[in-house]
């Protein structure tokens, strides 16, 4: 059983925006255990009071509803406490595992929501100080390294402390419902997995739009860019739940080492393949929902020569006996026209078409599965327009299932709600394992390493577009459209 959880970086933007409401949602529900304490830490001075008070400011902010249940709050209030101290520091740790952590028989979790930069740092102070313990987990989170080297250096410094078992590395993406959704459609219906391959299959799309900029986190943004940033992991791991063989149950291992295979399956793509399989973009002034916003590079503090790209689109193969031959076109990109995540799996061309007439072609059904801003699952279909015309009209209509519509009295939990949880629990089935991400990174250092051979430039569109022009023409090169 949890008893405490420690949030090293407590004061921090990540805290207060995800997990305080995460853990006061869990609260409210009934699922933190009653002797759960939360210290959370962090360089700034404050005393409980204030500090208590901002988190009280900032559920109001970030909650969905804004409304606070006043029995919840003073019970969660009551678990929180905090240290003003540097957690990098042996000295200053030592005295809260002295003084706080005394029982060491208390089952910790520690969350670094913390740069990277100091996770082997802080590591070593947990483990010198005697809370790196067997009954301890860490939690950590992106960006793990720039390139598989990188994450290398940081995993294997926390691998020298801790167990892989004992650390969860979170991709917030697979705490959204849908994302879950997409184990539960595939392999708990008949209906799809039959189908679920090259032969009916045409091609799938991931598409990942956000319509806000790189706004106050440009310096960091511009150190990554869209390639890093959200495809080495989100839409990734999309497309290994997607694409990954049956596994054997939910188990973690069973699962990961089914998302392994596909990763390893990917085809690379490497030096000159790039200008082909790949498009990259940066947004240049435009409007989103009728305000003006400016280009990338002229973002406060931007550097007006930065080639970063803010969009990337990739058409990626999969090199197995299920997927050979079905592009799948993965996209994503800032001030985009609206925010929306969205998987579409295109099937194919029925074999033999009576009713061509109509269709004036052989269309092939579409799923399309939402993860934002709703969640829900569309399945278009053909169907006779109802009436006597001898014509015997079609038009495409969709079987609509939406999650808030299906499920009404339902809370639909927020990603950090879902995984909080999984991690008292002990289920890393929704974490990444060290391999998932290591494989991730060079599959993507293939795609960085072409661009720089090749100095693919990052092509600009227009701020609330879908995207530069050459995105539309890597689909339409294969007689493909992107459904927008
Ligand atoms: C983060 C990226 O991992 O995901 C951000 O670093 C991005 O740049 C965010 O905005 C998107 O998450 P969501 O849940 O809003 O789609």
């Amino acid at each position: 059983m949890i008893c405490d959880m420690l949030i090293i970086g407590g004061d921090g933007d990540l805290a207060y925006r995800k997990l305080y409401p995460a853990l006061y949602h869990l609260d409210l529900a009934g699922c933190l255990p009653s002797c759960l304490r939360i210290v959370c830490i962090s360089r700034s001075q404050h005393n409980v009071d204030q500090f208590r008070a901002k988190v009280r400011e900032m559920l109001a902010k970030y909650l969905k509803n804004g409304a606070l249940d006043n029995a919840a709050w003073q019970r969660f209030s009551a678990r929180l406490n905090s240290y003003s101290l540097d957690a990098t520091s042996e000295a200053e740790l030592g005295v809260l595992s002295r003084e706080v952590f005394t029982d060491k028989s208390r089952d910790l979790i520690t969350y670094l929501a913390t740069p990277p930069t100091i996770f082997a740092t802080v590591c070593q102070s947990l483990w010198a100080v005697g809370l790196a313990r067997e009954n301890m987990r860490l939690v950590i989170e992106k960006p793990l390294g720039h390139d598989r080297e990188s994450f290398l250096q940081i995993n294997d410094s926390l691998m020298a402390i801790f167990k892989e078992q004992q650390v969860y590395r979170i991709d917030h993406y697979l705490g959204k419902e849908t994302v879950q959704n997409l184990l539960t459609l595939r392999f708990a219906n008949a209906l799809f997995e039959p189908l679920w391959n090259n032969t009916y299959i045409d091609h799938v799309q991931i598409t990942a739009a956000e319509s806000i900029g790189a706004e106050g986190r440009w310096s960091f943004y511009d150190e990554a860019g869209a390639l890093r940033d959200m495809v080495q992991n989100h839409l990734l791991q999309l497309l290994c739940l997607l694409a990954m063989e049956p596994p054997a149950s939910l188990d973690p291992r069973a699962v990961h080492d089914e998302k392994l295979k596909v990763l390893r399956s990917l085809a690379p793509i490497k030096g000159r393949a790039v200008a082909d399989n790949t498009v990259r973009g940066q947004y240049n002034t435009g409007s989103i929902e009728g305000q003006s916003v400016p280009a990338y590079t002229a973002e406060q503090g931007a550097n007006p020569r930065s080639n970063t790209e803010t969009f990337v689109a990739i058409k990626a193969h999969i090199n197995n006996w299920r997927w050979a031959g079905v592009p799948f076109y993965l996209r994503t990109g800032k001030r985009m026209q609206r925010r929306y995540c969205e998987i579409v799996v295109q099937f194919k061309e029925l074999p033999h078409a009576i009713f061509q007439e109509q269709t004036g072609q052989n269309p092939g059904n579409r799923l399309v599965i939402q993860l934002q801003p709703e969640e829900g699952i569309r399945l278009h279909l053909l169907n006779k327009v109802p009436g006597l015309d001898e014509n015997f009209p079609l038009e495409t209509v969709s079987l609509d299932l939406s999650l808030s519509d299906a499920f009404t009295e339902r809370h639909v939990p927020d990603a950090y709600e879902r995984l909080l949880f999984d991690v008292m629990r002990g289920n890393s089935t929704l974490f990444m394992r060290a391999d998932l991400v290591e494989e991730a990174w060079i599959w993507i250092d293939d795609i960085r390493e072409g661009w720089n051979t090749t100095k693919l430039k990052a092509n600009p569109y227009m701020a609330g577009s879908m995207g530069p022009a050459d995105s539309v023409a890597l689909v339409a090169r294969d007689g493909r459209q992107w459904q927008d």
